[in-house]
C-alpha cells in the first residue's frame, strides 16, 4: 500500500493572509513527510465571482509561488494549477449531472457568498461545491486538510462519491471513487478578523486593516496589530467569550512565536495591550521573514517557477485522467478508442 493521499487547494484571489497559512498551508507542509500530497492553486473556483481578467493568471502564478514559499517542496509533493488539468472540468459536469439542486441551495457558504453578489450570482457560484468535489475524487484523496469552514463541502464531496456514484454506478467490490476525509487542525483552524474577533479573518474584508497578508511589510504588519481591536480590561487569557478579540490575538502569539498556548497565557496572564501588541508584531513579522524572503527569489526565477507547475501539470493529469475514464466507464458512455 502506498502512503495515504491527500489533495488541497486555496483560491488566487487576493493576497494569501495568516488564517490561509495557520489554517490550511501550514498543516500541508508537515503532512508532506508522510502523505502522497496533491495541492492546486483553483483559479476555476476563483472566477465563481467576478473576476478580473488583468489579474487572474499574475495572482494564480503568486499564489503558487507562495506554497512553495510556505515549504512546500515539489520533489514532494504535486504542485499544479487547477485550470491546467481539464479533468476538473470534466469530472464536474458528471457530478453536476448527478448532485440534486437542494444538496447545493443549503450550503452556507452559497447562501454568504450570494448575498454578497445581490441579482448577480452565477451558476458557478451555486456549482462551486461540487467543482470541489472534483477536485478531491479525481486523486482518489484519502485526506482533505481544510479549515472548519469547508468542511461541509466536504461532506458534501463525500455524499456524492458515496450515494450518488459509488451507491449508483459502482458494485459491491469496486467502488467507482474513493470516499474522503476531512482532516481539521484545531489550533489555528480558525483565525478571526483583526477588527472584529467574531468574524474570521477573510480575504474578502474589504477593510485590509482586518487581516495581515504573507506578504505586508514589517511596518505595515506593525501598523496593523497595532490599530487592532482590544478590549479595556487588563490582563490577557484565552477561552474568555466575552473577549474574542483577545482570544484570537493570543492564540496567534502562540502560534507565531513558537512558545505554544500554555506558556503565553502565563506570560501575558497579567500584561496590558501596550506590552502585549508590540511583542506579538515582532512574532509576526519573525514569523513571515523567511516566507517573504523566498518568495522574492521564486518571483525572480520565472522559468524555473513555470517549470515546476508543469511538472505538476503532467502528474496531477495521469492521475486525474485515469478517475475520469474510470467514473465514465462506470456511468456507461461509449469509450474512445
Ligand atoms: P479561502 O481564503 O477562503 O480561499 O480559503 C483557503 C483555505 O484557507 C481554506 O482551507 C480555508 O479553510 C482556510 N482559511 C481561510 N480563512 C481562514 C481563517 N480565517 N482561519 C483559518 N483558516 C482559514
Ligand atoms: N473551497 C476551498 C476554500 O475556499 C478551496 C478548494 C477548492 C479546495 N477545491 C478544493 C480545498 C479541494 C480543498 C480541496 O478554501
Amino acid at each position: 500500500m502506498g502512503l495515504p493521499r491527500v489533495l488541497s487547494g486555496v483560491q488566487p484571489t487576493g493576497a494569501l493572509h495568516l488564517g490561509n497559512w495557520l489554517g490550511a498551508i501550514r498543516n500541508w507542509v508537515d503532512l508532506q513527510k508522510d502523505h502522497d500530497t496533491f495541492f492546486c492553486v483553483v483559479d476555476l473556483h476563483a472566477i465563481t465571482v467576478p473576476h478580473d481578467p488583468d489579474r487572474l493568471a499574475r495572482d494564480t502564478l503568486s499564489t503558487a509561488a507562495l506554497y512553495l514559499a510556505c515549504g512546500l517542496d515539489p520533489e514532494r509533493s504535486t504542485v499544479f494549477v487547477q485550470s491546467q488539468v481539464v479533468a476538473h472540468s470534466e469530472l464536474c459536469w458528471l457530478l453536476n449531472c448527478v448532485t440534486p439542486l437542494n444538496w447545493l441551495e443549503r450550503m452556507i457558504q452559497f447562501k454568504e457568498k450570494a448575498v454578497k453578489q445581490g441579482d448577480n450570482v452565477s451558476v458557478g457560484l451555486l456549482d462551486y461545491p461540487v467543482l470541489m468535489a472534483a477536485d478531491i475524487l479525481l486523486y482518489d484523496a484519502d485526506l482533505v486538510p481544510v479549515g472548519e469552514d469547508q468542511k461541509q463541502h466536504l461532506e458534501l464531496a463525500r455524499d456524492i462519491a458515496q450515494q450518488r456514484i459509488n451507491a449508483r454506478f459502482g458494485n459491491a467490490e469496486t467502488s467507482v471513487l474513493k470516499v474522503p476525509k476531512p482532516l481539521i487542525l484545531k489550533e489555528g483552524a480558525r483565525v478571526m478578523s483583526l477588527t472584529d474577533g467574531r468574524s474570521k479573518m477573510s480575504k474578502s474584508d474589504p477593510n485590509e486593516g482586518s487581516r495581515i497578508t504573507l506578504l505586508d511589510p514589517p511596518e505595515l504588519i506593525a501598523k496593523k496589530i497595532k490599530r487592532a481591536k482590544t478590549d479595556p480590561e487588563r490582563g490577557l487569557e484565552f477561552d474568555n467569550a466575552d473577549r474574542p478579540e483577545t482570544d484570537n490575538l493570543l492564540g496567534l502569539y502562540a502560534i507565531l512565536s513558537g512558545k505554544g498556548r500554555d506558556a503565553v497565557a502565563r506570560e501575558c496572564s497579567e500584561m496590558g495591550w501596550g506590552q502585549f501588541k508590540p511583542l506579538l508584531a515582532e512574532a509576526t513579522i519573525a514569523a513571515l521573514e523567511p516566507i517573504q524572503e523566498r518568495y522574492r527569489l521564486l518571483m525572480d526565477d520565472r522559468a524555473q517557477l513555470e517549470m515546476v507547475l508543469q511538472q505538476g501539470r503532467q502528474r496531477a493529469s495521469s492521475v486525474a485522467d485515469s478517475t475520469v475514464r474510470r467514473t465514465r466507464e462506470a456511468m456507461g458512455f461509449l469509450g474512445a478508442s
